[in-house]
């Protein structure tokens, strides 16, 4: 596997693939590593030619500065996961290549970006679309592979790729989850052991919120979930929506959409740190 650091040399290799037929897989990532990752890598090996991973921690999507000073970094530890994946080209820019100049583009694509996820991380999505479309252009991937635990993310993303004309495929890949059902996600590792014990609670309510809902309206069950893990002792609910999957517009009956997903963020412990999670009812 080559690790690449300038977008030079990266589209250098790339044209070569390119004019010998090969198919690109992208899957962009912001290091930090884990299984659910490594799905995502090793299913765009098997769909690809060559497979470029992104190890690119983004300033521009953090609005909370102390959540990026503490976002884990384990560059090596990633190369040696994504060469035992089948990886050809891991891409590993600084600051200073993606960004030399700032970004003063501004998406916009309402109410994905603006709801959930949009309305407690403003300019969040709107740093993903301009890494993401820097990513695209850079690439030019055959398909891009998203991770679902980041769900709103890949509405955000489709609908990008819909209005700037992308000609790729979104694959949005299975959550990859603990034994004990937590989500996997970089930020886990920052959690202390008692933190982590309590974690799995906010998946198995959401699982147990699916019964509950046959036999309670929206309201309730939104009221369930965030009571029920609100009284674990070290979790603190920030949001949970009931929303239609594609448009992510709150629902407010059961029947008004075919495609019904739970989103969740969740603070743990003192830091505290931030868990999202979700579930299709
Ligand atoms: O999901 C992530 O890790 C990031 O938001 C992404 C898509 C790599 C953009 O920085």
């Amino acid at each position: 596997m080559k690790v690449v650091t300038t977008i030079k040399e990266l589209k250098r290799i790339l044209s070569q693939d390119r004019a010998e037929g090969k198919t690109v897989g992208l899957v962009p990532t912001m290091g930090a590593l884990h299984a659910g990752h490594a799905s995502l890598v090793r299913r765009s090996v098997n769909e690809n030619d060559v497979t470029v991973v992104s190890i690119f921690l983004n300033p521009t999507q953090f609005n909370d500065k102390s959540d990026l000073e503490r976002y884990p970094r384990t560059l090596e530890a990633d190369c040696a996961l994504l060469n035992e994946c089948g990886a050809q080209i891991a891409f590993a820019p600084s600051v200073e290549e993606v960004y030399p100049e700032p970004d003063t583009r501004h998406f916009s694509y309402p109410p994905t970006d603006t709801v959930m996820e949009g309305a407690f991380r403003p300019g969040h999505f709107n740093g993903v679309c301009q890494v993401v479309s820097k990513l695209f252009s850079y690439v030019e991937p055959d398909r891009a592979y998203f991770g679902e635990k980041d769900f709103q993310q890949i509405a955000v993303i489709r609908r990008m790729v819909d209005d700037l004309g992308f000609q790729l495929q979104v694959v949005p890949c299975p959550v990859v989850r603990e034994a004990d059902g937590l989500a996997m996600s970089s930020r886990n590792t920052l959690l202390t052991p008692e933190e982590r014990a309590i974690a799995p609670h906010i998946y198995s309510t959401l699982t147990a919120s699916r019964q509950y809902a046959r036999t309670h309206t929206v309201e309730q069950t939104l009221q369930y979930v965030t009571e029920q893990i609100n009284a674990v002792p070290g979790l603190r609910v920030e949001y949970y929506s009931i929303v239609d999957g594609r448009t992510l517009a709150d629902i407010n009956d059961w029947a008004d959409s075919d495609d019904v997903v739970g989103c969740i963020t969740v603070y743990c412990g003192q830091k505290p740190i931030r868990l999202i999670d979700h579930i299709h009812y």
